[in-house]
């Protein structure tokens, strides 16, 4: 049997064209997904560790060489270790007062730093806090 040469033509046609119809879908597909993980990156969510991790930046940027890296207090400045110091809502609110206002010999970071940041050094404070009553029960042990 002799098949037109019309027929062949439309055959690989069609199957080139179904080809190419998948083909593009797949490309704007990846292109698609590729944009997603870019507007991902592009805004990251805050988590905690990323939160903590500004705290600690801000915190050795702006205290440390007066408290310490390490929040033991040095020459220019007391202790910001204190067993004593529970992190309720009534110590943060106490520790970001202070660090506002300052006064003898520490100066006030009210509109010096943004209110978030002052969150986020109290928040260092704490982890501090916690660290220094790790070592502590390390040595008693
Ligand atoms: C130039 C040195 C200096 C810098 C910088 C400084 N402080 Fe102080 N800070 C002090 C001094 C001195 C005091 C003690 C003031 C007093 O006795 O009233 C103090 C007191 C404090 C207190 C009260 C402690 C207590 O037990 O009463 C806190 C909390 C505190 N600072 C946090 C901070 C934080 C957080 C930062 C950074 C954002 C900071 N300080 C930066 C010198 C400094």
């Amino acid at each position: 049997m002799k098949v037109p040469y019309q027929v062949i033509f439309l055959f690989f046609g069609a199957v080139f064209g179904v080809t190419a119809v998948i083909l593009y879908h797949q490309v704007v597909k990846n292109v698609q997904e590729s944009a997603v993980v870019v507007k991902q990156q592009e805004a990251p969510k805050e988590t905690p560790k990323t939160v903590s991790h500004l705290g600690e930046i801000l915190y050795i940027n702006q205290c440390a060489s007066c408290h310490g890296g390490r929040g033991a207090g040095l020459v220019d400045g007391p202790s910001l270790i204190n067993e004593r110091w529970v992190f309720d809502e009534e110590r943060i609110a106490w520790l970001i007062s202070r660090i506002e206002s300052g006064g003898n010999g520490m100066p006030p970071f009210k509109g010096r730093l943004r209110d978030d940041d002052i969150v986020r050094i109290v928040r260092h404070i704490e982890m501090l806090n916690q660290m220094a009553s790790y070592e502590r029960k390390k040595e008693k042990q």
